[in-house]
């Protein structure tokens, strides 16, 4: 007991020191990368930020949309909280060369035809026109989210000319771009697979939402009711990644993989909202679905990375992009295993704010890795049982940094990955999204959160997944004995199930008798319920109560081996 408290109070110390020499030495080194000044960026256009200065395997000497606008968001909350003043300069010409690369015609387009989805240009904003993964659409939302967190601060001081004037015009392409073309397929922010990928819808509902209130805020009514609309649509797009078994938001809709990715982390870290209590239409960081999401994507790496055998199953472990992954000797990624820590603290951030926590029958196995006993319920302050959870998730938390901070090398330096098998650093050197991760979770871990973009308050609307849905292919087995010329069939909840229909009850075949089977499309993500009926000589005799329940998947088939109650 007394070595494991030393190991707790370890965890802690080794993480607060880490956090007090890393903050600075990232903030210098993601302003290394930014033009015209920075150190490590020399021919990088003013306020073009380079990926990395890495010129071969990889080369990242490029700018993309969305490290850039991740990047400046972190630059711009410092700002607008007042943490360093400094930045404006550089926060204004982030936005002129934005405007400008926003003109460049490149393959993805014009700026009228698809060319803001491109992902990358050259650092003196010109088109990079070789092969790529493109269109990529979560760039055009990110950007819109950093500058529109700049132009709520200049309203709210009083400059308001510069937002409509300057900002608006940049935002109005963004948004539009958003809201015409959410609905088709993107390339995932890995640029790996074209298909729908969740970080890059949730970031995109997120934009619409922040430009509808800033569109209200200077007058501009059209598109601030365009914006809403589709992101009420995009809002109910989001509902459908989930994947209730084992609970977890599936990433990519393509790609064939697990789907278990930190793309998922990222979105709930980037969509955070400090009003949003624990939404999980929105997937917010304490919401049962976010931590039971936070569970499996952290466990899927447990048994692949060399550095991560031996340690205990409910400790911190290195964590990458996904289990699948192979570029560049498919290693963790700092930025993720700092994704991990930061979804923990703004949970309890929030957790303190509301001063309770809710184990639901989603999250009761996330919460269980710290205490097998618990059960569902909600808890408050005064119990103990909030109490311990707090200090236990805290030190998980700490736990990633901790990881994070064993495979950092002493001068600070921020690579892009880490070494699976020694954890020695891999890939890009100082990339600039390293160093932007590194201190958005310190600011985290200090109980800091940025400005509300209205996720407070949001409600899925009840039609909008029946009109256009997937659906799932479900096999229903059950293990009935029978009567000659007595036959099962099945009824339950959905039109698709008869809406509990006896007249019309499908029929189950019984060639695998005793078992009886069919198999029916029903709606995804839906709560079914269902019974099986016996049919002899026109008499209908139904199972006994309770009826039969379950939640149907996101995409794919499910089986159900029943047994005839
Ligand atoms: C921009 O940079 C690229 C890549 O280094 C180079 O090929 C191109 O000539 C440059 N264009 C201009 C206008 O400087
Ligand atoms: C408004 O902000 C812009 C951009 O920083 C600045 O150039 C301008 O001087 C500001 N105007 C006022 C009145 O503060
Ligand atoms: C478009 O929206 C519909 C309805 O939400 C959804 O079923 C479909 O998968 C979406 N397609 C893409 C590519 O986003
Ligand atoms: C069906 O149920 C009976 C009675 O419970 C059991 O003995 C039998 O093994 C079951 N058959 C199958 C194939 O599961």
């Amino acid at each position: 007991m007394r070595r494991f408290l030393l190991t707790l109070l370890a965890v802690k110390a080794v993480c607060s020191t880490y956090v007090a020499t890393e903050s600075p030495i990232s903030k210098a080194g993601l302003l290394a990368n930014i033009g015209s000044s920075g150190s490590l960026s020399s021919g990088a256009y003013p306020g073009i930020v380079i990926a990395s200065p890495s010129t071969t395997n990889p080369n990242y000497l490029y700018t993309w949309v969305r490290d850039s606008s991740l990047v400046f968001k972190t630059l711009i909350d410092q700002y607008t909280l007042g943490q360093d003043t400094s930045l404006r300069s550089l926060i204004d010409s982030f936005v002129q060369a934005e405007a400008t690369i926003q003109q460049v015609t490149n393959p993805s387009g014009t700026v009228s035809t698809g060319g803001l989805g491109e992902p990358k240009f050259y650092i003196n904003e010109t088109a990079f026109e070789g092969p790529w993964g493109r269109p990529q659409r979560d760039g055009p939302a990110l950007r819109s989210t950093a500058i529109i967190t700049y132009a709520d601060w200049l309203i709210a001081d009083g400059n308001t000319s510069h937002v409509t004037g300057t900002l608006w015009p940049v935002l109005q392409l963004d948004l539009d771009y958003v809201a015409n073309n959410w609905n088709q397929t993107t390339f995932d922010l890995w640029e790996e697979i074209d298909s729908s990928s969740f970080f890059t819808t949730a970031v995109q509902h997120r934009a619409l939402r922040q430009g509808a209130s800033l569109a209200t805020a200077i007058g501009q009514t059209t598109s601030a009711s365009q914006y809403t609309t589709q992101a009420d649509n995009l809002l109910c797009f989001l509902q459908s990644y989930w994947t209730p078994s084992p609970g977890f938001m599936t990433a990519n809709t393509g790609g064939g993989r697990s789907g278990i990715d930190a793309n998922t982390v990222l979105a709930s870290i980037h969509t955070f909202d400090v009003n949003a209590g624990c939404d999980d239409t929105t997937f917010q960081p304490c919401s049962d679905k976010a931590l039971s999401n936070l569970k499996t994507y952290v466990d899927s790496f447990r048994n692949i990375y060399s550095i991560n055998f031996g340690i205990i199953a409910n400790a911190a472990v290195a964590t990458g992009r996904y289990q699948e992954d192979v570029y560049q000797g498919g290693n963790p990624w700092y930025l993720a295993t700092f994704a991990v820590a930061e979804q923990l603290y703004d949970a309890l951030i929030v957790w303190n704010k509301q001063g309770s926590l809710t184990i639901t029958s989603t999250s009761l196995g996330f919460f269980q890795q710290f205490d097998t006993s618990l059960t569902i319920g909600t808890y408050t302050t005064s119990s103990s049982t909030f109490t311990s959870l707090m200090s236990a998730i805290k030190t998980f938390a700490d736990g990633f940094v901790a990881v994070s901070a064993q495979y950092t090398p002493s001068d600070g330096s921020l690579s892009e990955q880490y070494s699976r098998s020694n954890g020695s650093p891999l890939s890009a050197i100082d990339l600039t999204w390293s160093y932007a991760s590194a201190l958005t979770v310190s600011a985290a871990r200090a109980g800091q959160t940025s400005a509300s973009w209205g996720a407070n308050g949001l409600t899925v609307s009840s039609s909008c997944l029946t009109s256009n849905a997937p659906t799932v292919s479900i096999e229903f087995n059950v293990n009935a004995t029978t009567l000659l010329g007595e036959n099962i069939y099945l009824t339950g909840s959905v039109s698709a199930l008869t809406n509990w229909g006896t007249s019309n009850p499908i029929l189950l075949s019984s060639v695998s008798y005793p078992i009886w089977s069919t198999t029916v499309n029903l709606p995804a993500n839906t709560e079914i319920q269902y019974k099986y009926i016996r049919i002899y000589n026109g008499q209908v005799t139904w199972e006994s109560d309770p009826n039969n329940e379950f939640t149907t998947g996101a995409s794919g088939a499910q089986t159900l081996n029943d047994v005839w109650r």
